[in-house]
């Protein structure tokens, strides 16, 4: 408003002269403060701010008496300044005020530093009209709260993308669990399904192997030819091995999940290995256990460390196999740990197999994942293994590498009651057991 002093000189003078002329004044004046955009007359000449309205105060905080007659370059930002607020819009400046036309977003310098966003008019005063100078009509109209509901906007539409990803990732990890689920009610039935035939086989086989040894006595008597007393006898051996293996299944299949007691980790490992002798047998696998002696029994369920041990044991079966070699080996040893033998035991699970890649190895405890084809491998062995230990404060590290075969360590404390895997630094996370 300060422009005002200056005015009202010119006013009086022109009152003085033309007093008819006063009307028109008036409403000039209503016209350019009144307005609801930012005015002013530029000499482009000059650079020189000819004339301002007090919006332009409101827009950029500089006062009608720092603004008139003073140089317009202060409104003009720098290069710099607008890339360190990160603005892409045009920036005010001599070029913007040397042309007619209209530029949306543009943006100036305001007084404190900061910088304001507005839309352009310029009009370019033909010389005749303007008495031979130069003059550059602008009309900047405040664009600052259109800006901050963009800024608003963006902010929210990071909110919401932020709240998108996040349920993305609760609809996989929802989806994992439900497949867990899906596997684990097959595990399940797959299990009764196994109990069942068992006790099925049961019946048939009770009567081959009556009439096999029936055979075998009258076979004797006859005293027939070597070659049939042979074959005899091996019908009566076989039927003899598959009544042991259905004894195995189910007892297997029987056994409670609940029941913990003190167990012997060496008779466990016997149990778990007795179920599949014949398939090492069969693929000339040899298999060596080596327990310390008074080794000290361990507080857990004995079921459940036989399914440890059995899907140990299946996968260096598996893993022999794909070398395609002739035979292998497969050694295991008990041992109380020698740093705390009171209180822990380590049992190092060691095969001479095709080994585990890196990726494997730091992937080998999530749940399904398998390098085996369908129908072969589940991907659960090692996950539900892995979850069996944590239970009693157990832990389970993989060594290995391609061509090398594969050592599995695993730590049990003697009593898992008495010990609180966060407060021992001898239990490492299963992150660090990747590896
Ligand atoms: N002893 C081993 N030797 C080589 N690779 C192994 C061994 N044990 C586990 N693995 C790897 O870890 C993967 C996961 O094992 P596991 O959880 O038991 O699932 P599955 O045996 O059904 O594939 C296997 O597919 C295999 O790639
Ligand atoms: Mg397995």
């Amino acid at each position: 408003m300060g422009n005002a002093l200056k005015k009202t000189e010119t006013k009086s003078k022109h009152l003085e002269l033309v007093p008819e002329i006063k009307p028109s004044l008036d409403l000039y004046e209503m016209l350019f403060h009144e307005a609801n955009d930012a005015i002013l007359l530029v000499d482009t000449d000059k650079k020189k701010i000819v004339s301002a309205n007090s919006r332009l105060q409101d827009l950029t905080g500089f006062t009608s008496i720092e603004l008139n007659h003073q140089d317009i370059s202060q409104l003009f930002p720098s290069e710099e300044t607008a890339k360190k607020s990160n603005v892409r819009s045009t920036l005010f400046s001599e070029e913007t005020i040397s042309h007619s036309g209209f530029y949306e977003d543009i943006v100036l310098l305001k007084k404190d530093g900061y910088l304001a966003f507005a839309t352009l008019s310029v009009k370019l005063i033909e010389p005749k009209k303007a008495k031979g100078k130069s003059l550059a009509f602008c009309i900047l109209h405040d664009m600052g709260e259109k800006k901050s509901m963009e800024r608003d906007l963006l902010t929210k539409h990071w909110e919401l993308r932020n709240a998108y990803e996040e349920l993305e990732r609760a609809h996989i990890e929802l989806k994992s669990a439900q497949e867990a689920l899906v596997q684990t009610g097959k595990l399940a039935a797959l299990g009764e399904l196994a109990a069942g035939v068992a006790h099925e086989l049961n019946q048939p086989l009770a009567g081959i192997m009556g009439f096999a040894q029936e055979l075998q006595r009258i076979v004797k008597n006859q005293n027939s030819t070597a070659e049939v007393t042979d074959f005899v006898e091996e019908i009566v051996k076989n039927s003899v091995r598959m009544k042991k293996i259905i004894q195995q299944l189910r007892e297997f299949t029987r056994k409670s999940t609940e029941d913990f007691q003190n167990v012997n980790v060496a008779d466990v490992i016997n149990e778990s290995l007795k179920l599949l002798d014949q398939q090492f047998k069969s693929r000339g696998i040899c298999v060596n256990l080596e327990a310390e002696e008074n080794i000290p029994s361990i507080y857990c369920n004995p079921f459940q460390l036989e399914q440890v041990f059995i899907n140990l044991a299946t996968n260096a079966r598996d893993a022999i196999e794909a070398t395609e070699k002739a035979s292998g080996k497969i050694e295991i040893r008990v041992r109380r740990k020698p740093t705390d033998s009171e209180r822990f035991i380590e049992i190092t699970f060691k095969d001479d197999g095709i080994g585990m890649s890196t990726e494997s190895k730091s992937r080998a405890f999530d749940p399904f994942y398998t390098t085996k084809e369908v129908g072969k491998g589940t991907g659960l062995g090692l996950s539900v293994s892995y979850g069996i230990l944590s239970k009693i404060n157990g832990t389970m590290m993989i060594e290995s590498s391609i061509g090398k075969g594969t050592t599995f360590n695993l730590t049990l404390p003697v009593d898992y009651r008495t010990h609180n895997s966060n407060s021992s630094t001898e239990y490492k996370s299963k992150e660090s057991n990747h590896g």
